[in-house]
């Protein structure tokens, strides 16, 4: 796309290394920062990029534990992984030019080299639309809010949703999702600004603050028919609270479970679950949603259609990203993300895009 910018390599590169495996939190000394010769050769099949985005996401713990649920183990002493996009500078990789943008797995680095293995999709322009929304709206958030609303939340119009984490990237989207199916949406957010956005930008009918309110009593209030959908982002207390007021055939959608800081894997992980047998007595189900189970090219395309309309139609708004700017501050965003620093999907940006793309 952008073929004709040159981009002039510098000598160095910047990435950081994970030293240490983090206990509980992600610290600032789990890594160090190294600046190294910028080594661009290639090997057949891959691709030499300059990053733009690193995405920043809760999962990245999970990632880096000695043995990880679902990833490879990550070698101490190796730059710390991560999703973003980058733009191709050199290619020797079929079908991937020079100038085109690709979402892959970049690292926390101003460079990278990725192959087959490594890239997950190409980036297709929509000029009318930041290039953000490429890791938001058509990102692994945003679909798996797609999935987790459209197939197991079976939303029904005028039935009530609720949502956890619900300022952030994948609980917007759930809410924004459960709104043009004519759902009553409730989110649940840790700060009155977080509140404030989702009720008066975003359109939710009504929002908690579940660092400052009695998540059951408003609950209590703000669901007075019940909960059909649950669309969980955080586990723990805040689930066994929303147990205790789910209807008949609700549907509770397991997303993510934050909450639990996924410090362990095991039976040590989570809080137990008191008001599990309201499942039961409510004939509901609980279902799991995960990304890497429905991110094959057919569902992909599938989802992005809509979603595409959709904002297209401006049914479905261009969602708010928190970015970080520069390598050097790419810390600031992993460790922030915990404390509730984000609203919306939280991004470093290592470059600006270059033009025809624009943030
Ligand atoms: N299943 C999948 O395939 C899949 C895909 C993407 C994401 N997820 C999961 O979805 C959830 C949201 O991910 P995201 O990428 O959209 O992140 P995000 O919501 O944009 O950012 C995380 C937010 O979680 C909140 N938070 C932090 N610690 C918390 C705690 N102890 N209890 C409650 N809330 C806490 C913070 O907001 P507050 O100010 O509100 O506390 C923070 O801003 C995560 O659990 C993630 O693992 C799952």
């Amino acid at each position: 796309m952008s073929a004709e910018n040159t981009v002039e390599l510098p000598k160095t590169a910047k990435k950081w290394l994970l030293v240490s495996r983090p206990v509980g939190e992600f610290k600032k000394e789990n890594f160090k920062q190294v600046e190294e010769p910028l080594d661009s050769n290639l090997a057949d099949g891959e691709i030499f990029c300059r990053v733009i985005y690193i995405s920043v996401d809760p999962t990245l713990r999970n990632w880096v534990h000695e043995n990880p649920p679902y990833t490879p183990r990550v070698e101490l002493g190796s730059s710390m992984p991560a999703y973003g996009i980058a733009e191709i500078i050199e290619s020797k990789m079929e079908g991937y030019l020079k100038g085109e943008m690709v979402v892959g797995f970049v690292r926390f680095q101003e460079y990278c080299k990725l192959n087959a293995q490594t890239v997950m999709s190409k980036v297709h322009n929509r000029p009318k639309f930041p290039l953000h929304v490429t890791l938001n709206a058509f990102g692994v958030t945003g679909m798996t809010a797609y999935w987790g609303v459209l197939q197991k939340g079976e939303p029904k119009e005028g039935q009530t949703f609720l949502v956890s984490g619900a300022a952030g990237a994948t609980g917007m989207a759930a809410g924004c999702f459960a709104k043009i199916k004519g759902m009553r949406v409730v989110g649940i957010a840790g700060t009155d600004s977080k509140c404030e956005y989702i009720t008066q930008t975003l359109g939710f009918d009504a929002a908690i603050n579940y660092k400052t309110q009695n998540v059951n009593d408003e609950i209590k209030k703000l669901c007075p028919k019940g909960v059909d959908v649950y669309y969980d982002n955080v586990g723990g207390k805040t689930l066994d609270t929303v147990l205790q007021h789910i209807n008949h055939g609700a549907r509770i959608v397991v997303c993510g479970a934050i909450s639990s800081g996924y410090t362990e894997t095991g039976e040590e992980s989570y809080d137990g679950i008191k008001n599990y047998t309201n499942i039961i007595f409510k004939e509901a189900s609980m279902r799991g949603v995960f990304y890497n189970d429905h991110s094959d090219h057919e569902s992909l395309t599938a989802a992005a259609k809509d979603i595409h309309e959709w904002m297209e139609a401006e049914k479905f708004p261009v969602l708010p990203v928190s970015i970080t700017k520069g390598i050097d501050s790419a810390l600031d965003c992993l460790i922030g993300q915990w404390k509730g620093d984000n609203l919306g999907k939280a991004l470093i940006e290592v470059v600006p895009p270059p033009a025809p793309y624009h943030s």
